[in-house]
C-alpha cells in the first residue's frame, strides 16, 4: 500500500523502515502533525498514518477523502482525536493500536506516584540550587495506603501488577470488572473507591460519560490529602478544579501525563516562544503537582510495536478488506 506518515518522530524511522519493507509496503514520510491544513498532501496515497496529538477532525477527514484517502491508521492507541462519524460518511477505514505494550504506562503510573509520595520535584530543585536540607522533604510508603483503580483493562491491570509489591490494599473501579484484577483488587464503587483511596491513579479511556470525572463535586467526596496519577487523558481531570483542592489542602498532590488541552503543546518544544495557557502553568509551578509531556507510552518497545502493530493495520485492511483493531463511530458497531 502507498502511504503517507505524517507526525513521524526520529525514534521511529528505524521501525519504519523495518515494518514497511516486511509487509510489503511504499512509506513516505512527513514530520509534520497531521491536520486539516496540511490533510492535501495525502493525494495519491491508499492510506495515511497518524498519531494521537494529529487532529483528525471533519474537516481534515473530509479533506483527505477529497484526495483519495480510503484508510487512517493512527499509531496511538487513544482515538478521541479523530472525528470517526465523518470517517464513516466517507468511507474512510480507522484502525488503531489498542494492544501495544501496556508495561510502558503502567510502569509510568507507578514511577508518578513514587515521585509524588517522595517529594522528588522539591528534592531535585533542592539540590540544583545547592540546598540539601530535609526539611518539608518527608514522604510516605505505599504500603500504608490504598490505591484506587479506575479503569482495570490492559493498562490497570498491569499497573495493578506492578503496583502490587508495595502491599499497599488495592482497589478498584471498572464498568466491567475482569477476573485477572480480581486475584489483586476488590472491586468497589466509584464513590466507595473515591472515599478510600489514598491514591487514584486513572486508567479508562476518556468517554462524553466520564469527561471530568475528577471534579469538583467528586474531589469533595474523596479523603483529604488524596493523590491523583493520571496517565489516561486530560479531560476526565477539571484541571481549575483540582488546582483549588491542591491549594487549599483538599488534595494531597497530582501527576499528570496528560492535560485536556495538550494538543499543539505537548509534543512540541516551547521553550522559546512559551505557552498561554494559565492553567498548564498554574498546574507546572505547583510543587506538589508533576506535569509530563504525554510520554507514558514512550519507551522503545511500545514505539516499535506502535508502528509495527499500525502499518499491520494497513496490510489486513488492504489484503482481506477485515482488521481487528477497527474503530468504528458508535452507531456504526
Ligand atoms: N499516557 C500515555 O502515554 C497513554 C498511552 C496509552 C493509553 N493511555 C490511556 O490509557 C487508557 C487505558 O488504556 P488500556 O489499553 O488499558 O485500555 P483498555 O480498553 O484495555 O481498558 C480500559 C478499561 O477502562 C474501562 N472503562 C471504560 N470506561 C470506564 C469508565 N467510565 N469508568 C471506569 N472504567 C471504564 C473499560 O471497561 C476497560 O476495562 C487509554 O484509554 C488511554 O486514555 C495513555
Amino acid at each position: 500500500m502507498n502511504i503517507l506518515a505524517y507526525c513521524v518522530r526520529p525514534d521511529e524511522m528505524e521501525s519504519f523502515k523495518k515494518f514497511s519493507s516486511l509487509l510489503g509496503h511504499q512509506v513516505t514520510i512527513v514530520h509534520e502533525s497531521f491536520s486539516p491544513h496540511n490533510a492535501a498532501l495525502a493525494k495519491g496515497y491508499d492510506g495515511i498514518s497518524i498519531l494521537g496529538n494529529c487532529n483528525a477532525n471533519a474537516e481534515a477527514i473530509e479533506e483527505i477523502a477529497k484526495t483519495g484517502v480510503r484508510y487512517l491508521a493512527t499509531r496511538s492507541a487513544g482515538i478521541n482525536n479523530i472525528d470517526l462519524d465523518a470517517a464513516a460518511k466517507w468511507n474512510i477505514k480507522v484502525s488503531n493500536v489498542p494492544a501495544y505494550s501496556p508495561n510502558a504506562v503502567a510502569e509510568f503510573a507507578v514511577t508518578s506516584a513514587l515521585c509524588l509520595a517522595r517529594n522528588i520535584k522539591q528534592a531535585i530543585h533542592r539540590v540544583e540550587e545547592q540546598n540539601f536540607s530535609l526539611a518539608g522533604l518527608i514522604g510516605f510508603e505505599l504500603r500504608k495506603k490504598t490505591i484506587g483503580f479506575i479503569g482495570t483493562g490492559r493498562i490497570g491491570v498491569t499497573a495493578i501488577k506492578a503496583f502490587s509489591g508495595f502491599g499497599a490494599k488495592m482497589i478498584g473501579y471498572d464498568l466491567y470488572p475482569n477476573e485477572e484484577a480480581k486475584k489483586y483488587i476488590d472491586y468497589v464503587t466509584l464513590d466507595e473507591l473515591f472515599a478510600q483511596a489514598d491514591i487514584i491513579s486513572l486508567h479508562c479511556p476518556l468517554t462524553e460519560e466520564n469527561h471530568h470525572l475528577i471534579s469538583k463535586e467528586n474531589i469533595n467526596k474523596m479523603k483529604d490529602g488524596a493523590i491523583i496519577i493520571n496517565t489516561a487523558r486530560g479531560a476526565l481531570m477539571d484541571a481549575p478544579a483540582i488546582i483549588e483542592a491542591l491549594k487549599n489542602g483538599k488534595l494531597g498532590g497530582l501527576a499528570t501525563d496528560t492535560y485536556e488541552f495538550e494538543v499543539g503543546i505537548f509534543h512540541h518544544d516551547h521553550s522559546k516562544d512559551r505557552i498561554n495557557d494559565p492553567v498548564l502553568q498554574e498546574l507546572i509551578n505547583l510543587p506538589n503537582v508533576l506535569v509530563t509531556p504525554h510520554y507514558g507510552f514512550y519507551t522503545d518497545e511500545a514505539v516499535a510495536n506502535m508502528v509495527e502493530f499500525s502499518l499491520t493495520n494497513l496490510r489486513d485492511f488492504e489484503t482481506t478488506g477485515v482488521c481487528n483493531n477497527e474503530c468504528k463511530a458508535l452507531q456504526q458497531v
